[in-house]
């Protein structure tokens, strides 16, 4: 699920054929990114991932900010990695962050801690303007929402949490974002 903080209504985001709509006519999708923050749920995920390099490659985006949360300890391990850990080892292994610049890695790319799960997605107000999500101006932040479990064995109210006021919480952090 793509928002666009500009348009509460979505008519601003980019069509199929790659072109935006109303008033805009003939932008490119390369070209609505440019100099944009792109914030991304599910960003360690398999839909997720290949979006960040794709948008990291692709697009002129500022900057794409990975809302994530810590991993759980391996066995024998005291603790999980930090979400800035996780997110500097998957740019480091992961095959779908192959061939991006070490510039692209080092400058355009940085995790900030999150939870759906939590009121206010866990996120810590500081580390949102840190991250230039909450200190970018009205209609500069694209979210894109891909953090959910798609785990159908999920108990009910763990996947109710994630998912459905998962979505909620992102809402409002458009809402929250965008009226500024
Ligand atoms: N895969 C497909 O082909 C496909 C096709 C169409 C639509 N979709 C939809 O795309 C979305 C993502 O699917 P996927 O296949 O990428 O799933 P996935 O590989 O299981 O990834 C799920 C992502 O959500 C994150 N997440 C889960 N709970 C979270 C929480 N409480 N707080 C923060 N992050 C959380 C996971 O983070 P962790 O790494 O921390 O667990 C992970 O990054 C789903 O809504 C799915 O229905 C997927």
């Amino acid at each position: 699920m793509a928002m666009s903080t500009t348009d509460p209504n979505h008519h601003n985001l980019p069509m199929a054929n790659g072109t935006l709509p109303g008033g805009v006519g003939g932008l490119h999708v390369r070209d609505f990114f440019r100099g944009k923050t792109v914030l991304v749920t599910g960003g360690s995920g398999f839909l997720g991932k290949a979006l960040v390099a794709k948008l990291l490659r692709d697009t002129q985006a500022k900057r794409v900010v990975l809302l994530l949360r810590s991993s759980r300890p391996k066995k024998g391990q005291e603790r999980g990695m930090s979400p800035r850990e996780r997110l500097e080892e998957m740019l480091l292994t992961d095959a779908a962050f192959e061939g991006l610049t070490e510039e692209d890695k080092k400058s355009r790319v940085c995790a900030m801690r999150g939870d759906v799960s939590m009121p206010r997605l866990g996120v810590d107000p500081e580390e949102e303007r840190e991250a230039g999500v909450a200190a970018a101006g009205e209609g500069e932040v694209v979210v894109f929402h891909s953090a959910a479990t798609v785990r159908f064995d999920e108990p009910m109210p763990e996947a109710l949490r994630t998912n459905v006021e998962g979505t909620r919480e992102v809402l409002r952090l458009c809402n929250r974002i965008g009226s500024r």
